[in-house]
């Protein structure tokens, strides 16, 4: 998927913000809004194992038998009867950018008057919350894989309870686009698409976990608290928490799966498990740039890109508030430091190795669980 040379020439984000090949390369949207399925090949073996020693991985065991208490039902633990106004809905996610965007007479988004800042709001929000949706969708097709692929029967038990949690998600964020917020408008950003393309198509089975598990979701996870807080709708509150409660679950899954296999790995092999993470990350920050969005609004695409890569450093807050969960994870699986820092280094280089010491998710699940807490105070 990546290498040195490409990881290494994207990180210094200042030059290649004015890189013409750059910018048309992630000025690139997805307008195919009518096919109903998208194949691809996933390149691996499905594995029996005959160990059914239930527990042999006693931490993996204690996960497993968390998950089955912590399921919820869409249906009925969510109030679907709560009318949502889109237009009132979010805090803007950061002032200071909305400011910079709005009084820079470069800016496309310069003449925009009151009535589009709001429109812009909504369609932000409609596109953000379908590809939380597309990726939901791509966790499924990943978890639904490393049941085939792990070999370690604790870990494939594990699994099958997070396929079930990433059905419920789809199927949360997707009633939710379709009943409060006028529909699903926006098909699977490209990079997105291209991402989860790859994590799919490796063969190996730790890169799903480390593309997906560690990578996909640790970045999600932090997205979803993010928005948690900047809304006020109660409904869509509620869906994130719940969702929030099942993911750090399944980033817990794949640290302490990972640690495992880590332990083994040669330093050239977890060179290769660095490059991907890097190259994932900064895929996920600077790619995902409501390209569909411009295009549906009418703003040039390229333009916007343009400004939005050439955004001043501090400015960028949710960019780097996306890594709080990754780096201490990449952290915990040693990663960070493996061979002679290489990780470690690039995180230094894009300004978000500060998060390294922030609590790692194998240990948060349990604070998280607010369906257990809910559950609790019902029974109290
Ligand atoms: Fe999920
Ligand atoms: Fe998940």
């Amino acid at each position: 998927m990546t290498t040195t040379e490409n990881a290494s020439s994207t990180y210094d984000l200042e030059r290649a913000a004015n890189d013409p090949e750059r910018i048309l390369e992630y000025s690139v949207w997805n307008d195919d809004v009518t096919s109903l399925i998208h194949a691809v090949e996933d390149n691996a073996e499905a594995i029996f194992t005959w160990r059914y020693d239930k527990g042999e991985r006693a931490r993996l065991d204690r996960l497993y038998e968390k998950a089955k208490t912590s399921q919820w039902n869409g249906q009925t633990d969510l109030d679907w009867s709560i009318d949502v106004d889109p237009y009132n809905m979010l805090a803007p996610a950061n002032p200071l950018e909305a400011d910079y965007f709005s009084k820079n007479p470069d800016s496309p988004l310069h003449k925009l008057n009151e009535k589009e800042w709001a429109e812009l709001g909504v369609e932000s929000l409609n596109w953000s919350l379908s590809q939380f949706m597309h990726g939901e969708q791509g966790a499924l097709l990943c978890t639904a894989k490393i049941v085939e692929t792990v070999p370690w029967i604790d870990a494939k038990y594990y699994a099958a309870t997070q396929v079930v949690d990433e059905a419920r998600h789809v199927e949360v964020f997707a009633q939710y686009l379709d009943q409060k917020m006028g529909g699903i408008n926006y098909p699977c950003n490209t990079h997105l698409g291209l991402l989860l393309d790859d994590i799919l198509e490796d063969s190996r089975w730790d890169m799903t976990y480390l593309g997906m598990q560690i990578m996909v979701e640790g970045l999600a996870l932090a997205a979803f608290a993010f928005m948690h807080e900047t809304t006020e709708e109660p409904l869509l509150k509620k869906l994130l928490r719940y969702v929030m409660s099942d993911e750090a679950r399944h980033v817990a899954f794949g640290v302490l799966s990972l640690q495992e296999i880590y332990g083994e790995l040669t330093v050239a092999e977890l060179r290769e498990r660095q490059e991907f993470a890097f190259e994932a990350a900064l895929r996920m920050r600077d790619r995902f740039l409501r390209q569909e969005v411009w295009e549906r609004i009418g703003v040039p695409v390229e333009d916007m890109v343009r400004h939005q890569l050439a955004m001043p450093e501090e400015l960028q807050v949710f960019q780097r508030l996306l890594f709080s969960k990754i780096v201490p994870n990449c952290k915990k699986l040693g990663l960070l430091d493996a061979g002679d820092g290489w990780l470690r280094d690039r995180f230094t280089d894009i300004g978000v190795i500060e998060f390294e010491n922030w609590v790692d998710t194998g240990e948060e699940y349990a604070d998280l669980d607010e369906v257990a807490k809910d559950r609790a105070a019902a029974s109290a």
